[in-house]
């Protein structure tokens, strides 16, 4: 008997099987096929689609993209990119200082936020010994492999540290924790000073009268650990008080909390009047109040009609009045975010200016009873 010829056909419908499809003899199979392809064609159409939105978001994007979209190391030359926002303001010393940093108190990965806002093309890091912290922006710092002079480095004298004799062991601290040799900014946190050792005594004496803390300051940048001094939280009380001494440096700047809900337009005025530049703290309202800031209307209006995120308008904002601006951030998104910024309008500019000065401030950031003080801080009738 002959062997059984098994014979193999496979299975292949061509395309004219297909299209002869009789309804009336639809098996499950073609439907299986016909359904597969519906699905085909709805991955397409959404994929297509998705790509559109994300690219025409990319070309908003680049256009309005300004001052640092590219990496503006620390150079001694003066940029005016961005529609005119300086990218530097040159302090008494001659150095320029980037006008857009990192802040980098409080919670959350700030390693991290380092390492992204050093890929990104920040070239300022705003720290200090009382964030506790400083390693991790040391660490951040060295394995991006920029190199000392492209970055600048911000630091803090803490209320504990006022005394004369305790001011270099502290710079000291900050400087190994860091990983450098030199600061390019070092700060007097506070105007109070608190006796070291003690749980927030106030030193009466070195807070009345800060000038012993500020020659030593002084005595920092002639022995190169410091480049540049300065003050955070002074009111223009206080800054007169310091500045009323025979000083060798002027203070280079003065951080304060500046943000939409506490503008300090009279600050900000004698300041410039007084050649002391400001630095912007909370810039965004501090996690406390950045959404109510970024809820805005003028804000939600200006960032609508120039294609930026409110968070962006209020950057610009803080630039365009002529003052460093510090944002902190732990979201890489944010982190590249927050350095776009860009010239907003002159009347836009002052729209935001009239309505951010419209109400009474609101100040987010004061330890005052926090650290059992008898007195305000910011008290404009200087109780000491
Ligand atoms: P996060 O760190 O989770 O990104 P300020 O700089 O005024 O102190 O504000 C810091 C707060 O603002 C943080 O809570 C931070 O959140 C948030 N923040 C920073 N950048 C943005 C942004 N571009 N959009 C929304 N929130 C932001």
């Amino acid at each position: 008997m002959a062997p059984i010829q098994w014979q193999y056909k496979p299975f292949a419908p061509s395309e004219d099987d297909e299209e002869n499809i009789d309804i009336g003899s639809y098996t499950p199979k073609s439907r299986t096929t016909r359904f597969k392809k519906l699905v085909f064609v709805f991955i397409a159409v959404c994929t297509t689609l998705y790509l559109s939105v994300r690219g025409t978001q990319a070309l908003v994007r680049f256009l309005s993209k300004p001052c640092h979209s590219t990496h503006h190391w620390h150079s001694k030359v003066n940029h005016t990119l961005g529609g005119g926002l300086p990218t530097h303001f040159t302090l008494p010393s001659g150095d320029k200082i980037p006008s857009v940093a990192l802040g980098t108190a409080g919670r959350g990965e700030v390693g991290l936020a380092v390492k992204t806002a050093l890929e990104v093309g920040y070239t300022h890091v705003d720290g200090a010994w009382a964030y506790r912290n400083e390693d991790e922006v040391g660490k951040a710092w060295k394995a991006s492999g920029i190199p000392r002079d492209q970055i600048w480095l911000t630091s803090k004298l803490w209320n504990f540290f006022h005394a004369p004799e305790d001011v270099e062991a502290a710079l000291d601290e900050s400087l190994s924790n860091l990983g450098t040799e030199y600061l390019d900014l070092y700060l007097i946190h506070w105007p109070i000073a608190f006796k070291k050792g003690t749980d927030n005594v106030v030193d009466l004496e070195l807070t009345a009268n800060p000038y012993p803390t500020w020659k030593k300051l002084e005595e920092m940048v002639d022995k190169g650990k410091v480049r540049n001094i300065g003050i955070s939280n002074f009111n223009i009380a206080r800054v007169k008080n310091l500045t009323a001494n025979p000083l060798k440096y002027k203070p280079a700047v003065n951080q304060v909390e500046l943000n939409f809900f506490n503008p300090q337009p009279e600050l900000l005025n004698w300041a410039k009047e007084n050649d002391l530049l400001l630095e912007a703290y909370s810039p965004l309202g501090s996690t406390r109040q950045v959404q109510e800031s970024l809820n805005q209307p003028i804000v939600q209006e200006i960032a609508k009609t120039l294609a930026i995120t409110p968070a962006q308008v209020i950057i610009s904002w803080h630039v365009q009045r002529g003052t460093v601006v510090l944002p902190k951030s732990v979201t890489p998104s944010r982190v590249e975010e927050n350095l776009q910024v860009t010239a907003l309008p002159q009347d836009l500019f002052e729209k935001l200016e009239a309505a951010a000065v419209s109400h009474p401030p609101a100040r987010v950031v004061n330890p005052s009873k926090g650290w059992g003080l008898d007195f305000d801080i910011f008290d404009d009738e200087w109780p000491l």
